[in-house]
């Protein structure tokens, strides 16, 4: 069995349009995947700063990567495959997705940082980044959201960057739905990719 971890970034939980896409991601997954979902909204995440920072800094210069606050880049590091569900927010991720990211991005768990260079140390062969902007953004130099994911994927070594995007969410009420339906759609088809 494999195991997928997905991070469930859809901040406005049942009422969020990107859910929709994880939803139809996760209903056609193929034959022996199984699901570890970490919902960032319910995790006591917090932003590298004051003790927290000081904290980290005196584990990993002490080598101990075994500290329960590594706990999410482990997780991170052992999936076979990553699904993120994340809204498009000011040009870019939320911050709660951001403050995750902080929390995963451990040097000598998730990546390393030695003298043969800065490489990605995670297992995953592929992230999948699940999104929906209010206005159409795809291929432009504003949207920072999937282009930082990506950016990330590569930092992480987690394989293949696949990002699907309901573009436009926001701008006509009428068109709404159909932009969803086909973003469910390719959704559908990413991970039949897996
Ligand atoms: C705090 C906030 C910031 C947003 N920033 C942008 C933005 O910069 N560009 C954009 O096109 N839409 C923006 N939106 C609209 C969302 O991207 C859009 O409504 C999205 O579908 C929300 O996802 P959800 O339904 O999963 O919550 C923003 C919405 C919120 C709440």
């Amino acid at each position: 069995m494999k195991t997928l971890l997905y991070v469930d970034c859809c901040i406005r939980r049942e009422q969020s349009r990107t859910r929709l896409l994880a939803e139809a991601f996760l209903k056609n997954l193929p034959e022996g995947w199984r699901v570890e979902t970490v919902t960032l909204m319910d995790e006591p995440l917090l932003p590298l700063m004051e003790g927290g920072f000081l904290q980290r800094d005196e584990l990993l210069t002490r080598g101990d990567l075994h500290h329960r606050r590594f706990d999410y880049a482990w997780q991170f590091q052992k999936a076979d495959a990553i699904l993120i569900a994340a809204p498009f927010y000011d040009l870019s991720i939320p911050a709660l997705l951001k403050v995750y990211i902080e929390n995963v991005s451990v040097d000598g768990i998730t990546f390393l940082c030695d003298e043969k260079g800065l490489r990605g140390a995670c297992r995953a062969g592929s992230m999948t980044f699940l999104t929906s902007r209010g206005g159409f953004y795809d291929g432009s130099p504003e949207e920072m959201g999937s282009r930082y994911m990506e950016a990330m994927c590569t930092f992480f070594g987690t394989g293949v960057y696949r990002c699907v995007a309901a573009d436009g969410v926001d701008m006509d009420p009428a068109k709404t739905p159909a932009i969803l339906a086909d973003a469910c759609e390719r959704a559908a088809q990413a991970a039949q990719m897996l």
